[in-house]
């Protein structure tokens, strides 16, 4: 794994580990925390990631399978087009490692790595796979990663940098990216009055990875029956945890059915980098 990694503030290879210490080979020391994520920024740091308590919806909810229908489109794309000789699966702000940790179960050669900035995430997502490590890095800047070290990238409803998921992209690797579709959680959406998806983003999307080719897609649309409970889960691990205030939350809450129905709408895409590029 180590050989994949690149110091973030030389971009020199991250060549030696000692004790819980990595160096690069200009001397840039980084340290593994006692959970077992190492973290590579560089120092300017303008986001934090999500919170603990978001962290810990997010755990709660997925483990309870309501994105059950994501998972396995996300786990059957890597099956068919991850390259054949995949080494690195490296899940770009991979939370928990939900989803990189079904990738691995289908890809039984390869290893992963979750990059997020969060610390509550990493320290689960140090812990989601046997062969799945855990790196603290702001997708924003620079990404840790060697240049053409990753097999497969995966980015699932979170920030992205195309030029850098680009450089990191081994010549057969493969992009798996999931982004909310207009109608997602439109129930709660209308209920919390927090903002819908971008109608543009769709274009704004295709324009930022112009130089990549789409191999396949999936809508992936599925209902969700929750309870008060689950309601809350899914209002604190999503982008409405910065939004809203837990007050007005638990006053939609308490107004509730004793069973919301919530649609999920998930758009799933397989890309390649254009064979025309080197
Ligand atoms: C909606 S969650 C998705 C997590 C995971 N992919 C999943 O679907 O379970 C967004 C993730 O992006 C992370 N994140 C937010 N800003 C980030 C940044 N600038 N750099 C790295 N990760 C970031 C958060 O900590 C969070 O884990
Ligand atoms: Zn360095």
């Amino acid at each position: 794994m180590l050989g994949r990694l690149r110091c973030p503030l030389c971009h020199a290879a991250v060549l030696c580990r000692d004790g819980r210490t990595v160096r690069c080979r200009a001397g840039h020391s980084f340290d593994i925390s006692r959970h077992g994520h190492l973290t590579l920024l560089s120092g300017r740091r303008r986001h934090r990631g999500d919170t603990t308590e978001m962290v810990t919806a997010r755990e709660s909810f997925l483990r309870q399978g309501h994105f059950e229908a994501l998972r396995s489109t996300i786990t059957a794309f890597a099956a068919e087009y991850a390259p054949r000789q995949t080494g690195l699966v490296a899940d770009l702000a991979g939370g928990t490692g939900y989803y990189l940790a079904s990738t691995l179960d289908a890809l039984p050669a390869a290893w992963g790595a979750t990059l997020d900035l969060s610390a509550a995430a990493l320290r689960r997502a140090s812990r989601a796979h046997p062969r799945a490590a855990a790196v603290g890095a702001d997708m924003w800047q620079p990404l840790p990663l060697a240049s053409r070290s990753a097999d497969v990238v995966l980015n699932v409803l979170g920030p992205r940098t195309p030029g850098e998921i680009d450089r990191v992209l081994s010549s057969d690797g493969v992009l798996i990216m999931a982004t909310a579709g207009a109608e997602h959680l439109r129930e709660l959406r209308s209920r919390l009055g927090t903002i819908g998806v971008d109608p543009r983003k769709a274009d704004r999307l295709r324009h930022a990875f112009e130089g990549f080719t789409e191999v396949a897609r999936q809508a992936v649309r599925w209902r969700l029956a929750l309870g008060r409970d689950q309601v809350r889960a899914l209002v604190d691990m999503g982008p409405s945890a910065h939004h809203v205030d837990a007050d007005h939350r638990d006053r939609v809450v308490h107004q509730l059915p004793d069973i919301l129905g919530v649609t999920a709408a998930v758009d799933v895409v397989v890309l390649r980098r254009d064979t025309t590029r080197s």
